[in-house]
């Protein structure tokens, strides 16, 4: 089917002061691609996260052609998920307290998620809260070193667990990430007009799709500015560029609204 030329003119990345409930809405609804607030955190807040990373415990990741060293802290839900589409709960509870007492022993203050979801919650005008499993938080927060680039892909918790996870029922997910390093050139993040389909399934390739599978697609990209903060909704297909021999690192988690109207985060 030949797709359209025609852009649609509300799927744009907007730059903005403050996030507010509007763009929160829009983005949940899908119809606003991605929206920025430059300095979201201050220098001091950046410097003292990125100083703090020496405390945590993060796994060595380094695959090689890799010249710099990456970091990843904090499990993933997504990384714990069994061939089924459940949770391996045994080893992520395990993996989420270890990484809950790491990051509070590293001392990060201020504490960049805390006030990440604060003003997200002043934003909406509710506190978010931690997604819950069986009534117990789940892990919020990872950190993320990303220099060799992500391939086309999509987050969608709903369809990652088709059978549910959480005690909150979600209708829309965010993805959300600030940088307290970034790349000089590439690394970007690209956000397309598209949303999963089976006849996608063509183009799979290892945890992602080739990028056929969005060429004749509306997108957005952009490059993080150091203290960005980004929203976009993950539904939508999205790959980050590479920037090899740089740091790109963002601390990073999901929101998503529930059927009773609350911001729920996990990572
Ligand atoms: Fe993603």
């Amino acid at each position: 089917m030949p797709r359209t030329t025609a852009l649609d003119p509300l799927f744009t990345a907007v730059n903005t002061a403050a996030f507010t409930d509007r763009h929160l809405a829009n983005l949940a609804a899908g119809t606003l691609a991605a929206v920025r607030v430059p300095d979201f955190l201050d220098r001091r807040t950046c410097a003292g996260a990125l100083a703090a990373l020496g405390r945590l415990p993060t796994a060595d990741y380094a695959p090689a052609r890799v010249p710099t060293p990456i970091v990843r802290f904090g499990p993933a839900l997504n990384d714990y998920r069994d061939q089924d589409g459940r949770l391996d709960a045994d080893r992520y509870w395990c993996d989420a307290e270890a990484a809950r007492a790491a990051w509070h022993r590293a001392g990060m203050r201020p504490d960049p998620v805390a006030v990440s979801l604060a003003r997200l919650g002043s934003a909406w005008g509710a506190a978010v809260t931690p997604a819950t499993i069986g009534g117990r938080a789940v892990f919020g927060g990872t950190l993320r070193e990303i220099n060799a680039g992500a391939l086309v892909h999509y987050d969608d918790l709903n369809r990652e667990f088709p059978t549910g996870l959480f005690d909150q029922e979600t209708v829309a997910q965010l993805a959300f990430n600030v940088w307290v390093a970034v790349p000089v050139t590439g690394g970007a993040t690209t956000v397309w007009r598209h949303r999963w389909e089976p006849a996608d399934e063509r183009h799979r390739q290892a945890y992602g799709y080739r990028p056929e599978t969005v060429e004749h697609c509306q997108r957005v990209s952009l490059r993080p500015e150091h203290g960005d903060g980004l929203l976009f909704n993950p539904a939508n297909f999205h790959a980050v560029e590479p920037c090899p021999g740089q740091r790109r690192i963002a601390f990073a988690f999901f929101l998503a609204l529930t059927t009773t109207g609350q911001l729920i985060a996990w990572s």
